[in-house]
Order: C-alpha cells, then sequence, then structure tokens
C-alpha cells in the first residue's frame, strides 16, 4: 500500500491555500513566455527598480565579505535605522531593542501572530483583506473573524460593525492602512475611534503600514499610535522597504512594538529563518539612512498611473473604481457584468490578454484588483482591450 502522504498533512493547514495573487501573477508571467502579449495588473510589486545607491550597498556588502550569520533580530546599525524611520514618520519615542528586522513584511506579521496566538482566539479581520491576513492567523491556531468594509464608505473600517463582532476570544485587530487591496486610508477620527474600542476590549492592534509612504495628497498617512498615543503598549506596527524602495526581492521587513512580544519573536525567528539575508540588510540600511528622493518621485509617478487607471475603468460601462487614497491598486467593481469576479479576470486573460487579480482571495467575488504599478502604456493599452472587450460582449 501506497504511504497516504495526502492524509498526513497536519489539520492546520486544511483551510491554507497558495495565495491566489501570486497564482495568478504566475499565469499570466507563463503566457507572456509562451510569447503571448500578455498586459499583467497581478504585480504586487513597484515596476521601477531598486534604486542604483542601494543596489550598489549590496555589491559593496559582498565585497566587504558581509555574508556571515548576524544577529537574529538584524544588524545593530539596521535596528537603529528602522525605529529612527518609524519615530520620525509617528512622532514614537521606540527603542532599537523594540523592533525586529524580519524576511520581508510578511515574515514580520507570521512572527507576530506566531507569538501572541493560540486556538480558540479570534482576530477581527477587515475585508476586503490582504489575502495573507486570514492564513497567518489560521496558522498561529487562530480564527480571523471577518468584518465587512463597505464601498460606499469608502472600504474603511467602521467603529459599529467591528464592535458587533467583539467576542469574549477577541484578542486582536489587523488594521491595514493604506490597504491592499482597496487603496483605502484611515484617517485620524476612524483611528481615534478604534483606538478607543480596542482600549474597552483590551485588544491588540497590529497595524500592517507597509504603504505608509505611498499616499497620494491631500490624503495622508496616520498611524493609529499617533492618533492615540497611549495605545503604543497594544499596538505592534509592521513594515518593511518592498514597496517604499522596490526592493520585493531582497526581503526585508521589520515590526516594532512592546518589548515582550519583540523579544518572544526574536526567539521564534532563532528557531526558524535566523537572519534575514546579511547582504539585503546592508542595502535596506542604505535605503532608510540614504536620499529618499526616489519615494517622492515613485509616489508621484504613481499618482498619474492612478488617475489614468481610475479613470479609464470608470469610462467601461458597468465597472465601478472608487479612488484609492494609498498603496497601488485599483479596486474595481465589476459585479454589474452579473458573473463573479474569478470569471471575468478568467475571461480577460483568455479573450484580451489583460491579467487583473480577481477579488474573491480578497474576499469578494464583486471585484477585481488592478495594480497601477504598471506603465502608462501597458495602462492605456490595457484599458483599450478591455474596451474592445465590452464592445464584443
Ligand atoms: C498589506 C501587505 N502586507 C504585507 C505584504 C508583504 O510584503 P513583503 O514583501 O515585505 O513581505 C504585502 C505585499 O503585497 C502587502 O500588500
Amino acid at each position: 500500500m501506497t504511504f497516504p502522504s495526502q492524509a498526513a498533512l497536519a489539520d492546520r493547514l486544511k483551510h491554507i491555500e497558495g495565495s491566489p495573487t501570486l497564482a495568478l501573477a504566475a499565469k499570466a508571467k507563463a503566457l507572456a513566455k509562451a510569447g503571448k502579449p500578455v498586459l499583467d495588473f497581478t504585480a504586487g510589486e513597484p515596476d521601477l527598480p531598486t534604486p542604483p545607491s542601494v543596489k550598489q550597498a549590496g555589491i559593496s556588502s559582498i565585497e566587504a565579505d558581509h555574508t556571515k550569520y548576524t544577529p537574529v533580530a538584524g544588524i545593530p546599525e539596521l535596528r537603529s535605522a528602522v525605529v529612527a524611520h518609524v519615530n520620525q514618520l509617528r512622532q514614537t519615542v521606540y527603542q532599537p531593542s523594540q523592533t525586529i528586522v524580519t524576511c520581508g513584511t510578511k515574515h514580520a506579521l507570521f512572527n507576530v501572530f506566531q507569538v501572541l496566538c493560540q486556538p480558540g482566539d479570534e482576530v477581527i479581520v477587515v475585508s476586503p483583506y490582504w489575502v495573507s491576513f486570514p492564513s497567518i492567523v489560521q496558522l498561529a491556531g487562530a480564527t480571523p473573524v471577518i468584518v465587512e468594509a463597505r464601498e460606499d464608505d469608502g472600504f474603511l473600517p467602521e467603529g459599529d460593525a467591528l464592535r458587533e463582532r467583539i467576542s469574549e476570544a477577541t484578542k486582536a485587530i489587523i488594521l491595514n492602512s493604506p490597504s491592499n487591496p482597496t487603496g483605502a486610508v484611515i484617517d485620524a477620527q476612524r483611528l481615534t475611534a478604534i483606538a478607543r474600542l480596542a482600549k474597552e476590549y483590551r485588544l491588540i492592534v497590529v497595524s500592517d503600514e507597509i504603504y505608509d509612504q505611498l499616499v497620494y495628497p491631500p490624503a495622508r498617512h496616520v498611524s493609529i499610535v499617533q492618533a492615540c498615543p497611549d495605545l503604543i503598549d497594544q499596538t505592534i506596527i509592521v513594515g518593511g522597504v518592498s514597496k517604499t524602495y522596490s526592493m520585493t526581492g531582497w526581503r526585508i521587513g521589520w515590526a516594532v512594538g512592546p518589548q515582550p512580544w519583540i523579544d518572544a519573536m526574536i526567539n521564534v525567528q532563532s528557531h526558524s529563518t535566523s537572519n534575514p539575508s546579511s547582504i539585503s540588510q546592508d542595502a535596506a540600511l542604505a535605503a532608510l539612512t540614504g536620499d529618499q528622493r526616489s519615494v517622492g518621485e515613485m509616489r508621484k509617478a504613481f499618482q498619474e498611473r492612478r488617475d489614468r487607471m481610475v479613470d479609464g475603468l470608470n469610462r467601461l460601462a458597468g465597472l465601478r473604481c472608487t479612488v484609492p487614497a494609498g498603496a497601488f491598486y485599483a479596486w474595481c467593481n465589476v459585479a454589474a457584468l452579473g458573473q463573479s469576479a474569478a470569471v471575468t479576470a478568467a475571461q480577460w486573460l483568455e479573450d484580451a490578454l489583460v491579467a487583473a487579480v480577481p477579488g474573491e482571495g480578497f474576499g469578494s467575488s464583486e471585484f477585481i484588483r488592478f495594480s497601477f504599478a504598471a506603465s502608462v502604456q501597458t495602462i492605456d493599452e490595457g484599458l483599450k482591450r478591455l474596451s474592445q472587450w465590452f464592445s464584443k460582449r
């Protein structure tokens, strides 16, 4: 008899599937590789290269033989740079010991939930949510509790809706501002209301602020620890260099928060990945401490692309797209087509060679996510192809 390898998988993996965004991006890439002129709007990463000075820092790191283990939580210079960066933007006074450098922000979140959650705990996740939040919660044995944020409320988490889902078992709430996939940016007033709830019910706030530098005026990024400084003891902030410095492949993120939680994360990390890549740490240090002009340039370029993309989508009959105040995604309502987002996205890829991510993985079958981290030409051509698709429908 053959070994029942499928049945041997651990129970906690029952609900875990691979990231749907990565799967669709892979399909689009495979079609492109086969010579099809696919236009790819699936990317969760800036299309611009990593800034030259940052790349050079990586090269210099190798040449200087920084190719050995580092302290588990990261090199001291980088931990100091991370807290300086976080403190400057949020008017906080975190100490370098209160941060851990991780293998990307996803890994920071993974560590956070490993140390804070266990079976029986519930974690509030605002929908539409970034695809990995529920899975990361489940991998810690806890249960995600989904709370809808409404389109006509700008996809922002709303106090009463959150309160309704809080139970004895609620341990934490995840905030993600700006949001992937909606681009919604939570204003100070709403953050204050959420902070009040967190205080009342003694909830931990896990604040994913990875897109904090990609907010388009007049919107501005506010962290919950700015809106409510006395929530600092029950908040953990995660972020990283992936989006801000176009460094997705370097895999550097961080968490900043209460000392006991960071210490526990360092312990967990010491038994899993150990330190993040030494070379990437040197590059991230250069990114955080070097010239920040590239960040402003990218923000400006993305704002123009956003306007083009959202305007174009809204011109297509039946599509409706709220203007995202941050990140680089247009979250487009396709419900009027009378079929699921998965079906529509598959048809667009098949018929128009336009790849965008259906909303099912983000908690909604009525929306499709377009990344506007693509060239203006790609955006214009994509909109043209969709317009042709609609005219043939
Ligand atoms: C909201 C959110 N958090 C975390 C991540 C993970 O980023 P990293 O590349 O730093 O792991 C992403 C990436 O798409 C994201 O959108």
